[in-house]
């Protein structure tokens, strides 16, 4: 019996800022757009962001998009691609007063206009400094005041939302053009068709490959999985950022905006430690500097706590009206998970995963790259990407914080108007080939089937020790390399999930079954992409090569699942219209 299908101008797959910033600008254009998400719209990832979205509006003081572009490749430690950096940089202030008329609750001044606060890597004057205001904010809670904005108008825009249905595979024609997906309607199990002119991946990160983590638990790389086994490589895999401020134990963000707006980390000896790592920005450095200087107190016995594993961060100093009117949440969160008042005593902190700065690789408009003879010109036709999935690539070897929720926005904008182009060269749908679901049909039915085998909680508890211990902060060769091994072990496992519970309707075990087939291309990517990159670059510091090596290694990893291998490309040093920034030494 064939499956069920749909038919839509667009499917966007995922309901974060991204996917729901590029659904409204294909439904207010009259498409027919359905957007699916594992979860209500609103408790999409993006609902966690807290510290705010990065934009040279100016309005505390001078700023420009050529100084955030600059900070960008410098917090990209050169590995982002310098046209889609300054496009990002340049589209962020309209953008923002968009969202603003859309209806987004920022925080204001007195003047009325939108409050911006400072935040880590964020400079004035091209890196000299001082830290420059340039974060927009709703207090502690961006990400939610911007996904209910962007919510509503896609409501008002009619939008037709898929709520709890997962996508699993992409489909292709005969040409090996995207048509549509398969997806998982999660209340009865049933699987469908949806089959479109156009598909966005929209699926937010995967950092639930690591066992400590600021992200959900929907965050399970769903959209790089689709990608990788369609044949679709992974760009720059092995960059992952650990926020230097989760909640020891917890794994809860604390934002960075406590710093921004002038907390501070101490070690047991109750000292300042970032005045000696960077004695510019201090605690404003970038996460890949603190959360490595966090790690080295720690490591050298000057972390907190009766196992000296954690660091404080303090901001009694702020008064509690500052804590109330600008950090409510945190208060909260604080309260909650580390039991701290923080408006009497300071949080307990430690790096935890937070981002993942590779993903799909995508041009600055938004289409999906293909490689043909590993040349990465040509957009694969009916695939785009845009937000945390998506490699543009503005973020390279580090994203500097704010930049996440900038990307989603400019990035989904973008990605939303090269769709309505596309679609009006390609007015009809293109037709599905026979057996264009049976790699979903095999997946599902072998979980259908399966009657004894691994379990799921099991395998995936591995493949996250895995990746925690040897893919961390600091990389070791002998740790990356046994990493590699490791994850191939736990790759095994996966082929051999079981689980009991057969049943169709609300199924979460079988849910959790098909992330893990999507966490372990994740967690391979990464792994092979780290052992092979034999420089320290950001986010990637390995102890046997201490420094950047751009003679050898200013170029993107590109792993294909299909071929079990490695390939590279350039970097776009090249900017749209500014000058180059050129590559030099990054000190904050
Ligand atoms: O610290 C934060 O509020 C996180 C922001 C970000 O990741 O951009």
């Amino acid at each position: 019996m064939g499956l069920a299908t749909k038919k839509f101008d667009a499917v966007i797959v995922g309901a974060g800022g991204s996917g729901m910033r590029a659904s409204l600008q294909l439904a207010e254009a009259g498409y027919k757009v359905a957007v699916l998400s594992k979860v209500f719209p609103t408790r999409s990832h993006t609902v966690a962001a807290q510290g705010g979205v990065g934009a040279s509006l100016g309005n505390m003081g001078e700023d420009s998009w050529a100084w955030h572009m600059y900070d960008t490749v410098k917090g990209s430690d050169w590995l982002g691609d310098q046209d889609a950096i300054e496009f990002m940089c340049r589209e962020a202030p309209s953008a923002i007063i968009e969202l603003e008329h859309f209806g987004m609750p920022f925080d204001r001044n007195e003047d009325g206009t939108v409050y911006q606060r400072p935040f880590g890597g964020h400079m004035q004057n091209y890196g000299a400094g001082p830290p420059v205001q340039r974060s927009c904010c709703a207090a502690d809670r961006t990400g939610h005041a911007m996904l209910h904005t962007l919510y509503q108008r896609n409501v008002r825009a009619n939008t037709v939302f898929f709520v709890e249905w997962m996508a699993l595979d992409l489909l292709k024609d005969n040409s090996g053009n995207i048509v549509g997906v398969t997806a998982l309607e999660m209340e009865t199990g049933d699987i469908y068709i949806l089959h479109s002119r156009a598909v966005l991946l929209a699926t937010g990160g995967a950092g639930r490959v690591y066992a400590a983590s600021t992200n959900a638990y929907i965050n399970t790389g769903d959209g790089l999985g689709m990608v990788a086994r369609a044949g679709i490589p992974l760009e720059d895999m092995e960059f992952w950022q650990f926020h230097p401020t989760g909640v020891a134990g917890a794994g809860v963000l604390i934002t960075e905006g406590v710093r921004g707006e002038g907390g501070y980390l101490l070690n047991k000896d109750g000292e300042r430690f970032m005045e000696r790592y960077a004695p510019n920005a201090k605690d404003l450095a970038s996460r890949d500097v603190v959360a490595r200087a966090m790690a080295t107190e720690i490591k050298d016995g000057r972390g907190v706590g009766k196992d000296s594993d954690h660091v404080l961060l303090k901001l009694d100093h702020l008064g509690p009206e500052v804590i109330e009117k600008r950090l409510p949440g945190i208060r909260e969160i604080s309260k909650k998970f580390a039991n701290v008042d923080p408006t009497e005593a300071p949080i307990p902190v430690v790096p935890t995963c937070h981002y993942m700065m590779g993903g799909i690789p995508t041009n600055y408009h938004g289409e999906v790259l293909e490689s043909t003879n590993g040349d990465y010109s040509s957009p694969l036709e009916g695939l785009f990407a845009a937000g945390e999935c998506a490699c543009a690539s503005v973020h390279g070897a580090n994203r500097l914080g704010t930049n996440s929720l900038t990307d989603l926005l400019v990035f989904g904008r973008a990605a939303g108007n090269t769709m309505i182009k596309f679609l009006r060269g390609h007015s009809s749908h293109k037709s599905l080939p026979k057996g264009a679901a049976d790699l979903t049909m095999e997946r599902i039915n072998r979980l259908n089937h399966q009657q004894d085998g691994e379990s799921v909680t099991e395998v995936g508890g591995e493949l996250r020790a895995v990746m925690q211990a040897n893919c961390g902060v600091f990389r070791f060769p002998e740790l990356l390399e046994k990493g590699v091994q490791e994850i191939y072990s736990v790759a095994e496992k996966v082929k051999h999930t079981m689980i009991a519970d057969k049943s169709k309707t609300f199924n979460t075990a079988r849910v959790e079954a098909l992330e893990l087939e999507n966490l372990i291309e994740v967690a391979i990517a990464s792994l092979v992409s780290a052992d092979a990159r034999k420089e320290s670059r950001g986010a990637h510091d390995r102890s046997d090569f201490p420094e950047r090596n751009d003679s050898d290694w200013l170029k993107h990893s590109m792993w294909f699942k299909s071929k079990s291998q490695l390939e590279y490309k350039p970097v776009q040093l090249k900017p749209l219209s500014a000058e180059s920034i050129e590559p030099k030494v990054r000190a904050y």
